[in-house]
């Protein structure tokens, strides 16, 4: 059944020398801009035309693969076109297979319908000439600084020209057409419009633009001013009332040689896929589970997804999964699954057309065979901060890398993903508001997740919270919009458990689901692969506010003065973990079955290794975010999992530190390995030396900032390695996020040595050419499983 391990990587050191002449040109911080993989270069007989397919689309949502909706909430397919429901500034769809590469020629048109007018008419049409610094397809979508060309008021608008549109205040509908021409250096754009059913002209205008200008992502706009967009942050999910107008877009048509068209660059209707496989130790064997995500679709559309396992050659059905009407996610349970062999799969939705036609679409990938018999490479990632959006240094070395098993540890988004603001409630434009955003991080993601088992953990912001103190999912009494200090959610129940499907609904079956209060649900539970027992823990789900103590500063999280008495804060039956899940942790720890060697998988370090939040000098003696409080409930964590011998593996921190828990003695305990933060925003440091903080037993490396520490909290930590940033200062977004400490971590666990080999690299490296600045400093190290358990080697 299917290709082997050694095709696969075949097929993956062809694409590792294309992407190594590519990085070649990423050295200096800036990557290649359009991906060539599947483009078709505009040439005589290659046909570059596409008109939307709104007019055969059911209503909904989500626009179609080959668009990117800013924001999605704000627009639905309705009446064969793309409606913008808004009245804010900024919004905007752009294309996604079409950009404009050349000096050429290029027509694009659409019919444009007045739908209302607040209080002035914003403008509608095209907006064009949209790129970021990387001028990458995906990035681009988020510019709003562009070349308009559109129609606003009883004027056509173009660039800083303008001229009287015939009726132009009265029209309901005009066809609007942008035509582009080279000449030498310059390109000449004419915008003209047209009346809807005679097709008499009623304007046009025309002016000369520089090359560059016309050059990155096309887009049709609805209302050209973007000083609106943070408008949006007080809109509790009805159509804007800031604003100006709205309007109806159909047959959007794009054609000519200019743009180079990327059928590959589709996203959508099948977004991408994430997968589990576990050996289950029950009658069920090794099981696969699948969730295939989609856009948010219509009530007409198909409501289900299908999945293929290629076995001999021949592609066989395993049967439909029914999409999540909230989460738009199709997951499938299969038992039984022969773990012995890779499997090739497909995943097909059929999108029904309003005429009956059928369109299907597939998304493809293969589930790896179980990495039996030879150690298991996982890459450890976290915290996505989307300035660094889309992470492609990270990304192509993860698929250089090709690990065995991806796990993310949460804050898979922060509320500001792609602007537009945040929707807290009612749960449904929420929800939305939350899916475009998670979007990004499969956008970036979704192809290491498509050949390899993912874990992916919500965390705080994933719930669009600062931070998340769960209190087994009481309802937080007052909203608190900001650093979020109060326990309990923030957001509606119905919200987060969509937050919580689309991250954990493929992972493996949850140790006991019983949901927490709210009826919110629950995903600690196991999985065992490639010899290696994972326990996956929600560390924050549990635990108690800092409501329940007393800081004596200005954030009831926050411990700034350095003289506090932090163990007045170890409050009898304050919890970390809870009971459930220390439970669980207990019986996991004395369960071998199936496997050799264990990790412990949850969001945050249990001790508090920072000494300066959110910028250079902002001194915290401790932080209640962190697992090293409460000090009790964080020590008998410890100690359960002290005989696991477990490495405990989580992010959060944007700080990567590798540190050895004490609980009775200085490093009688496991180890732990913060990775560093994908696109790390919020900065901290470990500067323990500066304030003169008593260490002893420094590492034999001796390096600054390690060696024994009672933390803030008094807690017993030996910081073997930190990977402190510099302040971001860059213009590029890559060197702005190597500068802030970004990067990934990578474990490989050797089941016969009996070792974790640990690696934390930094954000713009070729992982592969083995350069020793590509990592932190003390990395890469090399722990062996009996130190988890304080049978010390290293020092
Ligand atoms: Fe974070």
């Amino acid at each position: 059944m299917g290709t082997t391990r050694s095709e696969r990587c075949i097929a993956l050191m062809k694409r590792t020398i294309s992407r190594r002449t590519g990085l070649k040109l990423m050295t200096a911080g800036t990557l290649l801009g359009f991906s060539t993989r599947n483009a078709v270069h505009a040439a005589k007989d290659q046909p570059t035309a596409k008109t939307d397919d709104w007019a055969k689309t059911h209503d909904r949502v989500f626009l179609g693969g080959e668009y990117w909706a800013n924001p999605m909430e704000d627009w639905r397919v309705s009446e064969g076109g793309a409606e913008c429901l808004h009245l804010g500034g900024g919004r905007s769809v752009h294309s996604l297979t079409h950009q404009v590469t050349q000096n050429g020629a290029f027509t694009m048109s659409v019919l444009l319908t007045r739908l209302e007018i607040g209080k002035s008419d914003g403008g509608a049409g095209f907006r064009i000439g949209l790129r970021s610094e990387l001028n990458e397809h995906r990035s681009n979508c988020f510019v709003q600084k562009g070349l308009n060309a559109g129609w606003q008021g009883d004027q056509l608008l173009l660039g800083p020209k303008t001229a009287p549109l015939k009726d132009g205040s009265v029209l309901k509908q005009v066809r609007l057409t942008l035509k582009g021409a080279a000449e030498g250096n310059k390109c000449v754009l004419t915008l003209t419009a047209n009346a809807a059913d005679s097709g008499a002209e009623l304007g046009t205008v025309s002016h000369e633009f520089g090359a560059e200008e016309i050059l990155g992502n096309v887009s049709i706009a609805n209302n050209f001013a973007a000083g609106a967009v943070a408008g949006a942050k007080k809109n509790k999910g009805k159509a804007g009332a800031a604003g100006a107008g709205r309007y109806r877009f159909q047959n959007w048509t794009l054609e000519g040689n200019a743009f180079t068209v990327t059928p590959g660059n589709r996203f959508g209707p099948l977004l991408w896929s994430m997968y589990s496989l576990s050996d289950s130790r029950t009658e069920d064997g090794f099981v696969m589970k699948l969730s295939a995500l989609t856009g948010p679709m219509g009530a007409k559309d198909s409501q289900v997804v299908e999945l293929q396992v290629q076995q001999g050659g021949a592609w066989k059905s395993l049967g439909t999964a029914k999409l999540d009407p909230d989460a738009w996610v199709a997951t499938f349970r299969i038992p039984k699954w022969d773990a012995k062999q890779a499997a090739p799969y497909k995943l097909v939705y059929r999108e029904k057309h309003t005429d009956g036609s059928e369109t299907p679409h597939e998304w493809t990938g293969t589930i790896t065979a179980d990495p039996e018999g030879r150690p298991l490479r996982m890459a450890a990632l976290t915290c996505q901060n989307d300035y660094g959006f889309p992470y492609a240094p990270v990304a192509e070395n993860l698929l250089k890398l090709d690990p065995d098993l991806v796990f993310f540890s949460g804050d898979q988004i922060y509320e500001n993903h792609g602007g537009f603001g945040i929707i807290r409630e009612p749960a449904e434009p929420a929800i939305l508001n939350y899916l475009r955003k998670f979007y990004q991080h499969g956008w970036a993601f979704r192809e290491v997740m498509r050949n390899a088992p993912t874990l992916c953990l919500p965390d705080d912001h994933d719930v669009f919270q600062g931070n998340i103190w769960g209190e087994g999912g009481r309802k937080m009494d007052v909203g608190d919009t900001g650093a979020s200090s109060k326990g309990g959610y923030i957001e509606p129940a119905r919200m987060v458990n969509a937050v919580h499907k689309t991250n954990v609904a493929h992972h493996p079956d949850a140790y006991d689901s019983k949901p927490v209060l709210q009826d919110i649900s629950v995903y600690y539970g196991d999985m065992v692969y490639g010899g290696v027992g994972f326990a996956i823990i929600a560390d924050r789900q549990w635990k108690s506010g800092p409501g329940h103590v007393a800081t004596g500063g200005a954030r009831a999280d926050h411990v700034a003065d350095p003289n506090f008495d932090t163990a007045k804060l170890d409050k009898a039956g304050l919890v970390l973990l809870g009971e459930r899940q220390e439970e669980f942790l207990k019986k996991w720890a004395q369960d071998w079955r199936g496997h050799t060697l264990k990790a412990v998988l949850s969001q945050t370090v249990f001790a508090n290794v920072a000494t300066h939040h959110g910028g250079p000098d902002g001194y915290l003696k401790a932080d209640l975010d962190s697992g090293s409080w409460p000090q009790t409930p964080r020590n008998r964590a410890v100690e359960i999992m002290r005989p696991s011998m477990a490495l405990h593996i989580n992010g959060d921190q944007h700080l990567t530190t590798l540190t050895q828990y004490g609980v009775e003695q200085q490093r009688d305990s496991n180890w732990s390995f913060c990775t560093p933060a994908i696109s790390a925003g919020y900065p901290r440091w470990w500067r323990p030396d500066e304030m003169k903080m008593p260490h002893t037993n420094r590492p034999k490396h001796g390096h600054a900032n390690t060696g024994e520490y009672l933390d803030g909290f008094g807690n017993k930590a030996y910081v073997y390695a930190v990977g402190n940033p510099e302040i971001g200062q860059a213009a590029n977004r890559y060197d702005k996020a190597h500068e802030k400490g970004s990067g990934f971590g990578f474990i490989t666990f050797d089941t016969e040595k009996k070792t974790y080999f640990i690696e934390s690299f930094r954000f713009l490296i070729d992982a592969t050419d083995g350069k020793p600045t590509n990592q932190f400093p003390g990395w890469p190290m090399t722990l062996q499983q009996k130190e988890n358990r304080g049978e010390n080697v290293i020092g």
